[in-house]
C-alpha cells in the first residue's frame, strides 16, 4: 500500500531578528552570518506564544486548506525538543487548542503522542505513521505529524546566531498528493553522544558547535551506507558501474540547522561517495590538490578537530571541491532551493528538514520542472544522536498543493525587532498580556498557573 505525505503547512511566527542588526550588535561581521552560516532573519517568537501554540495553529491551518473535520484524523502525533512539561505531551495541549475550534471532545478518538530524539524524533513520527497506514490500521483516515521548535540559544553564544521558531504540519495519507515514501528503505545510525543537549530544567541548549557539525555528518553518511544497502536490496534503483546512489536521488533535503551546514552535509556525502568512482579523477584534476588526511585517520572526533593542519587543509580542499562544475551541478539542481526558506527563518530544529523540503518544492516548481516521479533523499540528523536516511517519490497530484506555494506571502507582514526588543523577548522579561503583536486569527497563550495545585496547567484561547 502507498503512504506519503497528501499535504503540508507551515507556521511560522512574525517576529523576526535581522542578521545585520544582530551582527552588528555581537561585533561580528554580518558577512560571516549571511554567507558563512547562511542566516538573513531569524524567526522569533512573541512572549505570548509556547511550541505547542506553533503546532496547532499549523494544524489548524491544514485541517481548513482541506476541509478537514475532526472525524478524518486518526492520529496526532508532535516532535519536538521544546518540551515544557515532562510528562503531559505536547499533542494533548494542541487537541485542546484545536477542540476550542472543533467542540469539546472531537478529536476523542484519536490518538497519537509526542516524540523526542533532537532534530530527528519528526522522521521517526513520519515513519511509524507511515506504518500505521501502510498496515491497513488507518481505516480511511488521515494522521497529522506536526514538527514544531524554538530553537533559542545563551545570549552571546555561537549557537545564538543559529536560532529560529517555527512549526510543520504535514498530512499523511494512502494516497498522498505529494510525495510517496519508499518502502523498506528508511536506514537509521544511532550513538550515544554530547554533542548538543538540554538538561531537565534549562531552557537553552549545552552546545559543542564544531563536534555536532562532524558528528551529524558522520551519522548521516553511516546511515546513507544502510539506505544504499536497502534500496539496492528492494530493487527500486539498480546502481550501474561508476554511479553512485545519490546519482539516484533527483533532490536531496538535508537537516538544516543554518542552511549552510546542508550545503556542507552534502558535500561531505558527495565526496564520500564519488572518492570511489572514476569521476574523482576528473574532479581532483579541477581542484588541483591532494585530498588531505588526517595525521590519525582511525582518531576519535576530537583528535580530528584539534589536527589542525589537516582541518585547515580540508577546509581549503572543500572550498575548492564546492567550486567544481561537478558538484555545482549537484549542488544547484538537488539542493540549493531547499536552502531558501531557512534563510529566511533559522533554525526550525525538527522542523528545519521539513521546511527545506517545502523550500524545494516551491522553487522546484517556480523554475517551470515537472517534479513528478522524482525521487526525493532525505538526511536527517537528531543529536545526541541519530540519524536516518530515506526516500520518496513525487506523485502526480502534487502541482494541486505546490502551485498555491507562496512563502513570501505566507511570512506576511513580518515585523523586524530592534536589538533591545529581542534581548528583552529573550530574557523573557515581557509577560503573556504584553506582547510584541496583536494575535490574528490564532492560538494564544493566557494564563499557566503557579500555585502549587496546579501549577504548570496552561490556558490558551484562539483569538478572531
Ligand atoms: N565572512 C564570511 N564567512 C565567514 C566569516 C566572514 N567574516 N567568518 C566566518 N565565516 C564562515 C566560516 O568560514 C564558516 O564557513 P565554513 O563552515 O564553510 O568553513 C562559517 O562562516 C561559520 O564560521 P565558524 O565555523 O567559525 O562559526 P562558529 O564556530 O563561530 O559557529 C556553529 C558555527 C558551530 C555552527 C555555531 O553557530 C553553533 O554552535 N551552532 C549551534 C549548533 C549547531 O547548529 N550544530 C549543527 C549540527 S547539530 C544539529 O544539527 C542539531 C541542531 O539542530 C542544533
Amino acid at each position: 500500500m502507498a503512504a506519503g505525505i497528501d499535504d503540508i503547512a507551515i507556521y511560522i511566527p512574525r517576529l523576526y531578528i535581522d542578521a545585520e542588526d544582530f551582527a552588528k550588535a555581537r561585533g561580528l561581521d554580518p558577512v560571516k552570518l549571511q554567507k558563512g552560516l547562511g542566516v538573513s532573519q531569524m524567526a522569533l517568537v512573541d512572549s505570548n506564544q509556547d511550541p505547542a501554540i506553533l503546532a496547532a495553529n499549523a494544524c489548524l491551518k491544514i485541517m481548513q486548506k482541506n476541509k478537514l473535520s475532526p472525524e478524518d484524523i486518526g492520529r496526532l502525533y508532535v516532535s519536538t525538543e521544546s518540551s515544557f512539561d515532562e510528562s503531559k505531551a505536547m499533542n494533548s495541549y494542541v487537541i485542546g487548542m484545536l477542540e476550542q475550534v472543533y467542540g469539546k471532545g472531537a478529536f476523542e478518538h484519536c490518538g497519537g503522542i509526542e516524540t523526542k530524539f533532537a532534530c530527528v524524533s519528526g522522521s521517526y513520527a513520519l515513519y511509524d505513521n507511515t506504518n500505521w497506514i501502510r498496515a491497513g490500521e488507518a481505516e480511511g483516515k488521515y494522521a497529522l505529524v506536526v514538527v514544531s521548535d524554538i530553537a533559542k540559544y545563551d545570549k552571546g553564544s555561537s549557537g545564538e546566531m543559529t536560532q529560529g521558531a517555527g512549526s510543520v504540519v504535514m498530512l499523511l495519507n494512502d494516497q498522498p498528493r505529494l510525495l510517496a515514501f519508499d518502502p523498506k528503505v528508511t536506514a537509521t545510525s544511532i550513538k550515544d553522544e554530547y554533542d548538543f543537549y538540554r538538561p531537565f530544567g534549562k531552557e537553552t541548549p549545552i552546545v559543542h558547535g564544531q563536534y555536532s557539525n562532524m558528528l551529524y555528518m558522520i551519522q548521516v553518511r553511516k546511515a546513507l551506507e544502510a539506505y544504499k544497502k536497502k534500496i539496492i536490496s528492494t530493487g527500486l534503483v539498480k546502481l550501474e558501474q561508476g554511479e553512485t546512489i545519490l546519482d539516484h536521488m533527483d533532490y536531496i533535503n538535508m537537516h538544516l540547522p543554518y542552511s549552510n551546514m546542508g550545503k556542507k552535509a552534502l558535500a561531505y556525502l558527495v565526496r564520500h561517495e564519488w572518492r570511489q568512482l572514476p569521476r574523482w579523477k576528473r574532479v581532483l584534476t579541477e581542484i588541483g590538490m591532494d585530498e588531505p588526511v588526517p595525521k590519525d585517520p582511525r582518531g576519535t572526533i576530537e583528535s580530528v578537530l584539534g589536527d589542525e593542519e589537516f582541518m585547515t587543509k580540508d577546509h581549503e580542499f572543500t572550498k575548492l571541491f564546492t567550486k567544481t562544475s561537478e558538484y555545482q551541478e549537484v549542488y544547484e539542481s538537488k539542493l540549493a532551493s531547499s536552502l531558501i526558506a531557512s534563510t529566511m527563518i533559522g533554525n526550525l530544529y525538527t522542523a528545519s528538514l521539513y521546511l527545506g523540503f517545502r523550500s524545494s518544492l516551491e522553487f522546484e516548481f517556480q523554475k517551470g520542472i515537472e517534479l513528478e516521479g522524482k525521487r526525493v533523499g532525505f538526511g536527517s540528523y537528531g543529536s545526541g544522536s541519530s540519524a536516518m536516511v530515506f526516500s520518496g517519490v513525487i506523485q502526480s497530484g502534487y502541482k494541486e498543493i505546490v502551485r498555491d506555494m507562496n512563502l513570501e506571502n505566507e511570512l506576511g507582514d513580518r515585523r523586524r525587532l530592534t536589538l533591545e526588543e529581542y534581548e528583552i523577548l529573550h530574557e523573557n522579561k515581557l509577560t503573556l498580556e504584553d506582547p510584541v503583536l496583536q494575535p490574528k486569527r490564532e492560538f494564544v497563550l493566557t494564563n499557566v498557573k503557579t500555585d502549587e495545585e496546579s501549577r504548570g496547567e496552561r490556558r490558551y484561547v484562539f483569538n478572531e
